[in-house]
């Protein structure tokens, strides 16, 4: 198989040596972006008269047979063609004769493969937003069910104060949606065209970017020819908003794991999300959250990855950005699997009210609301903070919980204790009423949903 640079050499690589630099392997899922984008460029060369309407007719006619035969997984590959890019123009050429040659008039690989990846991406990102949303709503739906469910919060994993379940899950409504919108965000950057930029300084013929760049859907074009073929920023913040999501997923996953542990009980995860053991009959494991925890792993490394590669690199293309194919497919993968598993997984577990509030009774979480009764009443908080401290300490001492003093012993405390304070002590008092803004307070929950709602 003849070399596309052909001309200017007279040796030729061994085939390990063609298989090290070779792209092929990985950049196949490229086929569809780069039939499409050469349709454009083709239609574009016609149009500004670089290429006869009949030419550009042959071509286009060639490669929609294999954009066909691409989807059908019907095209053969060679890695002695390097990459994607070569591998169909050498297909075209085979399928309409020399006319195909014409294609990469004022076309390089470098504008063509950066071409590809935005288009890919861009598909993809959205994607990737469709499906924050549909865990958002899986999220809200858990909430809407558990406004009135009581779970210890924790601080230091320690109980620190009672708080409504939904409001727990509500939070990580909240991070969902910033993931969403730096992906939003990151799709008017990658909603520009490279095309047309040629190796790296544009080219001598009368070129049309804005055609090339209206015809497949981007909003604009490059502005800088350097910097349209060796921007990689796109794939930067892809791979960053993917960490920082993928570092969301992960806290949720620890926390998944942990309510479905003997020890919390918390919550039960649907058989159609976990797996059992070769050897002990009783476990129940939350694999797809471990894994999930796991992957979060590659992603970050892809994101080093990345960044490493292109730290050092001088303008413009240099063959080490070809490094930036795999952690990008690999993380489309990975984030996109672990949104829809975490859609299932948060829509089908049975959440155990009973273990949940049963918790919250047997614990010391509602001191906080002894020391904002007596701060109510003028005792200056850190007086309160200490006189609470001491009963808690005395509680301990006769093994009780502070519903079980007496309200003499309260009393003997300070005067300003009333029978009133097991009303305050009642955990679901002490949830109901936190009605700060974006508190735990039912009500507060419930307009949170509300306006989550309005978002999606
Ligand atoms: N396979 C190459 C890559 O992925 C395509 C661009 C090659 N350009 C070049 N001048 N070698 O980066």
């Amino acid at each position: 198989m003849k070399k596309l640079w052909g001309g200017r050499f007279t040796g030729t690589a061994e085939d390990w040596v063609d298989e090290f630099g070779a792209s092929i392997g990985f950049d196949q899922e490229l086929a569809q972006q780069d039939i499409e984008g050469s349709i454009a460029h083709a239609s574009m060369l016609a149009q500004c008269g670089i290429i006869s309407a009949e030419e550009a007719e042959e071509i286009i006619e060639g490669l929609k047979k294999l954009k066909e035969k691409a989807s059908n997984s019907d095209l053969e590959y060679s890695t002695k063609l390097e990459d994607i890019h070569l591998n169909i123009e050498h297909h075209l050429t085979e399928l309409i004769g020399p006319i195909g040659g014409k294609l990469h008039t004022a076309r390089s690989r470098n504008d063509q493969v950066a071409t590809d990846m935005h288009l890919y991406l861009k598909a993809q990102v959205e994607e990737v937003i469709e499906l924050i949303n549909e865990f958002q709503i899986t999220i809200i739906d858990q909430a809407e069910k558990n406004i009135e469910t009581i779970m210890p919060g924790y601080t230091h994993l320690q109980r620190a104060q009672p708080i409504s379940f939904a409001h727990h899950l509500m939070a990580y409504f909240w991070m969902l949606d910033r993931d969403k919108q730096r992906f939003s965000d990151s799709l008017k950057r990658i909603n520009l065209s490279p095309l047309g930029a040629g190796a790296l300084a544009g080219t001598t013929f009368p070129i049309d970017r804005h055609l090339t760049a209206e015809m497949l859907g981007f909003e604009g074009i490059y502005e800088n020819s350097l910097d349209a073929v060796s921007d990689r920023d796109f794939i930067l913040e892809f791979l960053s908003g993917s960490s920082i999501l993928m570092m969301h997923l992960s806290r949720l996953c620890e926390e998944i794991i942990l309510w479905s542990s003997q020890e919390f009980q918390f919550i039960e995860l649907s058989d159609a999300f976990t797996t059992g053991s070769s050897i002990m009959p009783q476990k129940k494991n939350p694999d797809m959250a471990e894994l999930i925890r796991g992957k979060t792993g590659r992603v970050y490394g892809s994101l080093m990855g990345l960044l490493t590669v292109l730290k050092g690199l001088p303008l413009a293309y240099n063959k080490d950005m070809q490094e930036d194919k795999e952690g990008m497919f690999d993380t489309v993968k990975t984030i996109q699997g672990s949104l829809k598993i975490f859609s299932g997984m948060v829509k089908t577990m049975r959440v155990k009210k009973e273990t949940m509030e049963g918790s919250v009774k047997n614990d010391f979480s509602n001191a906080t609301e002894l020391a904002d009764y007596l701060a109510a009443k003028g005792v200056p908080f850190r007086e309160a903070h200490e006189i609470v401290g001491k009963l808690v300490l005395e509680c301990i001492q006769q093994q009780c919980y502070l519903a079980d003093l007496s309200l003499d012993a309260y009393k003997e405390m300070n005067p300003l204790f009333e029978d009133d304070i097991y009303e305050a002590l009642n955990h679901y008092n002490a949830v109901e009423r936190r009605t700060s803004a974006g508190g735990t307070g039912f009500s507060q929950v419930k307009s949170q949903i509300g306006k989550a709602k309005e978002l999606i």
